[in-house]
């Protein structure tokens, strides 16, 4: 029973101190990049938080008004329904990393632009080569059309296997919770998204 409930600590990495440093280092390099306009309109940048060894990362869009406000990813409403979602097949929010596809708010929370994504790849790319996580979780079309570089709607983008780079890393996609507040009918199906995300977790970390 324990066994099942923990099942996405299985072979969980340990991060030494080394790493620590590097992304304190990273986080401070994030907090002083002007690389795009949207350092412009920040009160601070929001890095990402989480567990360092976590085998799980999440990956949003943008921060929003209260993320930008605190400095910290999905501390708002849709945050709220994130912490729910893990919660549901007993993941505790402390046990994975989450960050964004950009590391400042898009001004009237638009859609983060390519260009803007593709000023802050080196942030994410650098934070995924420290955490090394055995699978990557990215939320909604935004976060899926601009890492994968498909503009597919979600019904074709969901429940399916990508992979990240050269590293292959499983990438599946879910509804992001900002979506699921607006049509909360949709709900239902994180069910789904959830049982395709532990069955690829499974077959690739045994
Ligand atoms: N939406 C996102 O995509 N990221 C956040 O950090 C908050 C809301």
């Amino acid at each position: 029973m324990g066994i099942e409930v923990f099942w996405y600590k299985k072979n969980k990495k340990t991060i030494n101190f080394l790493h620590s440093d590097t992304i304190d280092e990273l986080s401070l390099q994030v907090e002083n990049c002007t690389k795009c306009s949207l350092h412009n309109g920040r009160t601070q940048t929001v890095f990402g938080d989480g567990l360092l060894q976590s085998n799980i990362l999440i990956i949003g869009e943008a921060p929003g008004r209260d993320e930008d406000k605190q400095g910290k990813p999905f501390v708002g409403r849709a945050g709220k329904l994130l912490t729910e979602i893990l919660k549901s097949i007993n993941i505790q929010r402390s046990d994975v990393y989450i960050t964004n596809t950009v590391k400042c708010r898009p001004p009237d929370n638009r859609n983060p632009s390519k260009e803007e994504v593709d000023a802050c790849s080196n942030y994410l790319e650098s934070q995924i080569e420290i955490i090394k996580p055995h699978l990557i979780i990215l939320l909604g079309k935004v976060a899926a059309d601009r890492l994968l570089n498909l503009d597919l709607p979600m019904s074709e983008l969901r429940q399916k296997t990508y992979y990240y780079k050269a590293n292959k890393i499983p990438v599946v996609v879910f509804y992001h919770p900002a979506y699921l507040l607006r049509s909360p009918s949709e709900k239902s199906k994180v069910w789904d998204d959830l049982n395709y995300m532990k069955n690829v977790f499974t077959k690739n970390v045994g």
